[in-house]
């Protein structure tokens, strides 16, 4: 009855050039390790669900990318979106198509684009998790121990009321808060970052989608005859337009009664910037980390991140604590800690030229 969802339709932004509209981060091995964010994750997923049961859902216009990066993959695990609507449409539909067929499915739902060190750790949560959503009637949400007031993530607070010995009952859940409110959260203590890793039951979703995005609701539990008919395709297509554009973490995680936190450590990363891809890659002695390193020349340079094509012959001279990326004939050159200007830069960019 265990079931994965593999959430691949975001654009990760902040990866530009290398990750773009046409091609974001998820589809891309930002590591240098020989195989994509998504591929690793449905690596992992392998060792704890049947093949057969594990879905991506995706937007249209990546499903070529995903099919040719999961060859295993059969059609019909592959849930295109015609739009983007962010997670919660996502969720919904993954979910209620995976109930359409197991009433009694219990489902993870994890984002395509992180980082997991200790795999066998990650495998060990999502297990005891998968039992205990399995058992009761709670939404389960993965917990990792905050180390500055990052205002990309969604903060838990939890409580001392456990269940299996290690599922606290989260007291409030804040998505994305201002700078201010997330340094009081550090500063309290009872707090975890949202790892974005879900597990819940098919029901137990499906009814909070009920509560909580009723509109939502409706429009995924009506589409139930139509899943794996040859009226999907068009079900859905009418269905993303009716859908508001919100993420699983407003939509449900911030309202829902029931939630509970896993406090995890399984060396979790978003790879949400290029500071933690520079902290995770391979470095030389003067801390330069080079993907790929063959036809990168170095002098005098020290702490630099460079990304550049394998074919690209790239000569830094006297150059410390930059990054330069080169992707799709576009160069960026920025400083280290300067790299949250890079989100705006995409936006000009945009407005300017009318692509990323
Ligand atoms: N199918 C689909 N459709 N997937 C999407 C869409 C969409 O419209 N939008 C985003 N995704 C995918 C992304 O590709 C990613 O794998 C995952 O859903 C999460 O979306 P992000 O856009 O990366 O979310 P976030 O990083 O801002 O915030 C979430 O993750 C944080 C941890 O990394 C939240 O859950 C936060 O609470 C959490 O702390
Ligand atoms: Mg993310």
């Amino acid at each position: 009855n265990y079931y994965a969802i593999i959430m691949a339709g975001g654009i990760g932004s902040r990866f530009w050039p290398i990750s773009r509209t046409s091609f974001p981060k998820q589809f891309i091995d930002i590591l240098g390790t020989g195989k994509t964010l998504i591929q690793n994750t449905y690596d992992r997923f392998l060792k704890i669900c049947p093949k057969e049961n594990i879905y991506v859902v995706t937007n249209e216009s990546y499903a070529e990318l995903v099919k040719s990066q999961l060859p295993d993959m059969t059609d019909g695990q592959i849930l295109t979106e015609p739009v983007m609507r962010n997670t919660a449409p996502c969720v919904a539909y993954g979910c209620f198509k995976i109930e359409s067929m197991n009433p009694d499915a219990v489902i993870v739902v994890a984002p395509s684009d992180h980082l997991i060190l200790d795999e066998a750790g990650f495998v060990k949560s999502i297990e005891q998790s998968l039992q205990t959503a399995q058992n009761n009637n709670c939404l389960i949400t993965l917990g990792i121990k905050p180390s500055r007031p990052d205002t990309g993530y969604g903060y838990i607070q939890y409580t001392d009321e456990v269940i299996d010995g290690q599922f606290h009952k989260v007291k409030t859940f804040t998505e994305k808060p201002t700078l201010d409110i997330a340094k009081t959260f550090i500063q309290s203590g009872d707090f975890l970052w949202n790892a974005g890793i879900f597990v819940w039951s098919a029901k137990t979703i499906i009814s909070n989608f009920g509560t909580h995005l009723p509109d939502m609701h409706e429009i995924f539990a009506e589409a139930r005859s139509v899943y794996n008919t040859e009226d999907e395709r068009n079900h859905i297509n009418t269905a993303y337009q009716q859908c508001t554009n919100i993420s699983i973490d407003y939509g449900i995680m911030e309202k829902a009664a029931n939630v509970y936190v896993l406090p995890s450590e399984f060396g979790w990363s978003d790879l949400g910037t290029w500071a933690s891809i520079y902290q995770l890659a391979e470095k030389d002695y003067v801390g330069n980390a080079v993907i790929p390193a063959e036809k990168v020349i170095m002098y005098d340079s020290s702490n630099c991140m460079v990304n550049v094509p394998d074919e690209k012959l790239v000569v830094l001279q006297g150059l410390h604590d930059y990054i330069v990326v080169e992707s799709n004939n576009t160069l960026l050159i920025c400083p280290r800690d300067q790299e949250q200007n890079v989100k705006q830069v995409v936006a000009d960019v945009k407005q300017k030229f009318g692509t990323k």
